[in-house]
């Protein structure tokens, strides 16, 4: 990917929480009443909060003032445990108004790590939703299959081949991890226990399936935004709805089965040309939102 200049000397001061007093002017001069900008709303990842999409709130406003941006304050840290439905439910309410707000003209969706199945979630499951295009930064969008941190922090005493003992059982179906913890070695358990990826997958059949895959198709577009020295979400592909087969060999989005089968419509969007894909090097978890690059690169142009 190309790698242009960018003024880091701002970039650096958003990171390190330092006052950014030095662009308050500028805000100011740029904050003329220029309509015409979407409403953007974000919402965050696993054991994050608000707080941590300062540099992004940023990068918009810098590129695209005026720009009303919702950050959703919602279970934040430890709450972003709870069970991913629970999470949708949540965030539906508080979104549910800026789209109303919104009208015709809709709004976009920037969602970072859980927060995207959070959003895939609100996708499917808003009838008369308005989101234009639902960014979707680094998501572990068909499931999660390794050790990280967070994981040796919450499970200690499992290792990654194990934890389907605990994540396949109903309890461990209440924290939200196991909602997309996709094993590729105990595939049927994962489709018959999974609460929350299998069914917005529709790879197990819920009442409200065909529903659901209407609903997603209403989005404009699909911006899918991952790279391999993500460092959490394994296999990283995961980020762009690519997956382990059963021999933890990554197989394409398009060769998987809920692409071949287009059970939630994701084949629909990506015949559309809706779906772009970006593959960013040396980008780290817990920076996808606070690059600069990957914002200019990946992000701005779809903020329109
Ligand atoms: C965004 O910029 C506007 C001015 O354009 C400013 O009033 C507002 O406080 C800024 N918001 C954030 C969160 O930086
Ligand atoms: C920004 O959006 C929120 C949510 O729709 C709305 O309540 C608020 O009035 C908007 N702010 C502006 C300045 O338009
Ligand atoms: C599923 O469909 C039923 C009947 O149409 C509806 O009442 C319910 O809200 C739907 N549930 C979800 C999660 O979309
Ligand atoms: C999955 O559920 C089906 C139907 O209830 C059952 O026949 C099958 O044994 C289950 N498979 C596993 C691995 O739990
Ligand atoms: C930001 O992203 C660029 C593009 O991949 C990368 O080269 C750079 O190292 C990243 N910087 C940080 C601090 O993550």
């Amino acid at each position: 990917m190309r790698q242009p200049r960018i003024t880091s000397a701002m970039a650096e001061a958003c990171r390190l929480g330092l006052p950014s007093l030095f662009f308050v002017p500028l805000l100011l001069w740029l904050a003329h009443p220029t309509h015409g900008y979407k409403p953007v709303i974000l919402v965050h990842g696993l054991f994050d909060s608000s707080v941590n999409f300062k540099c992004l709130v940023e990068y918009i406003n810098k590129s695209h003032p005026g720009t009303n941006i919702s950050v959703l304050d919602l279970f934040d840290h430890r709450s972003s445990l709870q069970p991913l439905w629970k999470q949708v439910m949540g965030f539906r309410e508080a979104i549910y108004p800026i789209m109303q707000n919104a009208g015709k003209e809709g709004v976009h969706l920037l969602c970072y790590s859980q927060g995207g199945l959070i959003c895939r979630g609100l996708l499917e499951t808003i009838p008369d939703h308005n989101v234009d295009t639902f960014i979707s930064l680094s998501s572990p969008q068909m499931g999660q299959y390794g050790d990280t941190d967070y994981l040796r922090y919450l499970f200690p005493t499992y290792m990654k081949a194990n934890l389907y003992r605990f994540c396949y059982t109903q309890f461990g179906q209440s924290i939200s991890i196991c909602n997309f913890w996709n094993d590729p070695h105990h595939h049927d358990m994962y489709i018959n226990s999974s609460d929350f990826l299998a069914p917005i997958n529709s790879e197990r059949p819920e009442p409200n399936t065909t529903d659901w895959k209407k609903n997603f198709l209403r989005l404009r577009k699909l911006v899918l935004v991952g790279g391999p020295n993500d460092g959490v979400i394994t296999p990283w592909e995961s980020s762009h709805f690519a997956f382990y087969d059963e021999n933890e060999k990554v197989q394409e989005m398009q060769q998987q089965k809920v692409y071949t089968d287009d059970s939630f419509g994701l084949r629909t969007l990506d015949k559309r040309g809706a779906i772009t894909v970006y593959s960013v090097p040396d980008v780290t978890h817990t920076m996808w939102h606070s690059n600069e690059t990957v914002y200019k690169e990946c992000i701005e142009k779809w903020l329109t």
